[in-house]
């Protein structure tokens, strides 16, 4: 089959990977910046011009669109899509994904376990939105952060006042969440593709650090999911659309909770900790629908 990744950056683990995993089972294999392909569109001729000629006959793209360039490359991914190429990741599921809020209204009304969140239009109310997520401690959260960044415990209601107002003053847009600290600073990654769990992993944030982030110094070790887990993980990736997903939770005394689920999840911490070949679950996935 003729494969195209869709990334900006040839050297990155989980592009290689990719590569590597799709020259093993014998595919033609390239990879395409997004961000250099010309969208062309006429009546029934949808095309893309990339580095001097029409991209022909592409049986599936893999898209690896980072959150910065979510808008072009869902118009790159889109325009795949018109050519009738399979592609790992939807372009609606991928727009859907990168909104943290559209994300939660959809996971809750699949019926999934989440963390109790307030979304405000800067309410002046800030007492109200505090007693909503049963009071302090909680979590601040940017609605665009990635990587732990934006997101903040407050522990205190004076903290927590201080922050949210400080950020509604920057017209910054936060989402107010209950503080699960039966989590102790850890989460789960479950690496979800075609309807199934590929690899789990629990993520450990360093002393004294409620964010397990990889990027915040955290690490990470394999793990076994319960049903419950697996089922929750599932039902996730399958509510966003997405075949290919990371999909977030926190281990809770009610169950797992969703966190996030991740549209475009790095290959290199779940593959180091699981030992397992993700790279070509996802081929595969390519060989049974392209
Ligand atoms: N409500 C919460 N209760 C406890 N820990 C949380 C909560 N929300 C986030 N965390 C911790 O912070 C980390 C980062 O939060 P997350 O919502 O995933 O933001 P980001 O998109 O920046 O990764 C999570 O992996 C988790 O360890
Ligand atoms: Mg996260």
């Amino acid at each position: 089959m003729n494969i195209k990744i869709l990334s900006r950056n040839p050297n990155l683990y989980s592009t290689q990977r990719l590569v590597e995993a799709a020259k093993k089972r014998k595919h033609e294999v390239e990879i395409i910046d997004p961000l250099k392909c010309d969208i062309v569109i006429e009546k029934r001729k949808p095309n893309i011009y990339y580095k001097g000629k029409y991209l022909e006959h592409v049986d599936a793209v893999i898209p690896r669109i980072g959150a910065s360039v979510t808008f072009y490359g869902t118009a790159v991914v889109r325009q795949f899509e018109m050519m009738n190429a399979f592609t790992t990741t939807g372009s609606e599921a991928l727009l859907r994904s990168r909104d943290k809020l559209r994300s939660l209204q959809l996971l809750s009304k699949a019926k999934i376990g989440l963390p109790k969140t307030v979304f405000t239009n800067y309410s002046r109310d800030v007492e109200g939105v505090i007693n909503q997520v049963g009071g302090t401690p909680l979590v601040i959260k940017l609605l665009e952060g990635t990587q732990g960044l934006g997101v903040v415990l407050a522990e205190t209601k004076n903290a927590a006042r201080s922050v949210i107002e400080a950020f509604n003053g920057l017209q910054a847009r936060v989402i107010v969440q209950e503080f699960i600290k039966e989590a102790k600073g850890a989460d789960i990654r479950a690496f979800v593709v075609d309807g199934h769990v590929v690899g789990a992993m629990k993520r450990q944030g360093k002393e004294g650090e409620f964010r397990s982030n990889l990027h915040r110094g955290g690490s990470a070790e394999i793990i076994e999911l319960s049903d419950e887990e697996e089922v929750a993980a599932v039902r996730a990736a399958k509510a966003m659309g997405l075949g290919v997903a990371g999909v977030d939770m926190l281990q809770s005394s009610r169950g797992p909770l969703i966190l996030e689920v991740n549209s475009s999840p790095g290959l290199e911490g779940i593959e180091k900790a699981t030992n397992k070949d993700i790279a070509k679950s996802i081929i595969r996935f390519i060989e049974k629908n392209a």
